[in-house]
């Protein structure tokens, strides 16, 4: 394995290689050239931590080179370029090409997809998720491209909620209608400017008529649990934290979240080791990985509509 971009995300990534026993062959941050990287070392897969700008580069780099690519989220800063990489994942049927939406891999994530596919739930009358997230002057000081539009290609949607996102889309269902806005509502605590939203919201229609409500925000006090509600004929399934099931005779039932054991911010959770354990596993599978590049997009495809529509 290689490793381009050495920032906070990473930690996560170099843990995950020497737990799962892979073997760390190179690494590169942006004083070197990922290019020479991957053609003197030659590992089987790069995975790329750096901003938003600089997934696609080096992943049509690696491909170029038949190498396996593990990306982290968004797929890039635009859909233009994201596209660039859609076309290239094309021309190499052979590579797997991952991108890190890991919360798909949560142990809550996991039992509401089940629970809701298996029917004993009954029909879903609706859905709503918050990200209640505090980044402050420091979060955007260390580190500039993330409160610069032209690099990150924005700030609450694609960077943090774009998790949750993903996640109501995956568990209602594709999503055929969105409207919402984002903006810059609260400033960033602490001062100093930045040009990305801090603040959005929308309401989705699904595919079989569902809909679901979403709010979010860098501009709360504190990092708030995630929430997730999913409200069926039977039950009202919540995320915040663990998953509690209440049912409509009273029942409930409690599932629990993995906590994260030191490589990652509580806030990342624990399943970044789990989604990469995975893509290293589907690499002898002829299939391609299940969250790749035009997974990813979903969406991406979202939060575009509420930049530019
Ligand atoms: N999946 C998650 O939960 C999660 C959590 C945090 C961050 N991320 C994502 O991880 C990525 C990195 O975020 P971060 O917070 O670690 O950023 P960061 O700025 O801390 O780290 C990025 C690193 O990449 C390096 N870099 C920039 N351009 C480069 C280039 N061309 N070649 C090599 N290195 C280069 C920078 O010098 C920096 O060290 C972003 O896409 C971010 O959205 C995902």
């Amino acid at each position: 394995m290689a490793v381009v971009g050495l920032g906070d995300v990473s930690v996560v990534h170099l843990a995950a290689i020497e737990k799962l026993g892979a073997t760390l062959v190179g690494v590169c941050d942006s004083r070197g050239d990922y290019r020479a990287l991957l053609d003197e070392v030659r590992p089987d897969v790069v995975h790329i931590c750096t901003p938003h700008d600089q997934h696609v580069p080096v992943a049509l780099a690696a491909l170029e080179r038949g190498v396996h690519v593990l990306m982290e989220k968004p797929v890039a800063h635009t859909l233009e370029e994201a596209d660039r990489l859609v076309a290239a994942v094309k021309d190499h049927p052979a590579l797997k090409v991952g991108v890190c939406l890991q919360n798909r891999y949560n142990l809550t994530s996991q039992a509401l997809f089940e629970f809701l596919r298996s029917g004993e739930m009954g029909a879903v009358r609706g859905g709503s998720a918050s990200v209640l997230w505090h980044r402050d002057a420091a979060y955007y000081a260390a580190r500039r491209w993330r409160g610069q539009r032209r690099r990150s290609g924005g700030g609450v949607l694609i960077n943090q909620a774009i998790h949750t996102l993903d996640l109501l889309q995956w568990l209602l269902g594709e999503v055929t209608s969105v409207r919402g806005h984002a903006g810059r509502y609260g400033g960033v605590a602490g001062g100093g400017s930045v040009d990305v939203e801090d603040t959005a919201h929308m309401v989705l229609d699904h595919a079989d008529g569902t809909r679901s409500v979403f709010f979010a925000t860098t501009t709360n006090a504190v990092d708030s649990p995630v929430t997730i509600e999913i409200v069926t004929e039977r039950a009202t399934l919540l995320v915040r934290g663990d998953l509690t099931v209440t049912y409509t005779d009273g029942r409930a039932e409690t599932i629990a979240e993995l906590a994260p054991d030191g490589g990652g911010r509580a806030y990342w959770g624990a399943s970044h080791e789990l989604l990469i354990a995975d893509f290293y596993r589907s690499l002898d599978d002829p299939a391609p990985f299940w969250i790749g590049p035009q997974e990813a997009l979903k969406a991406q495809h979202l939060i575009d509509e509420i930049y530019h529509h």
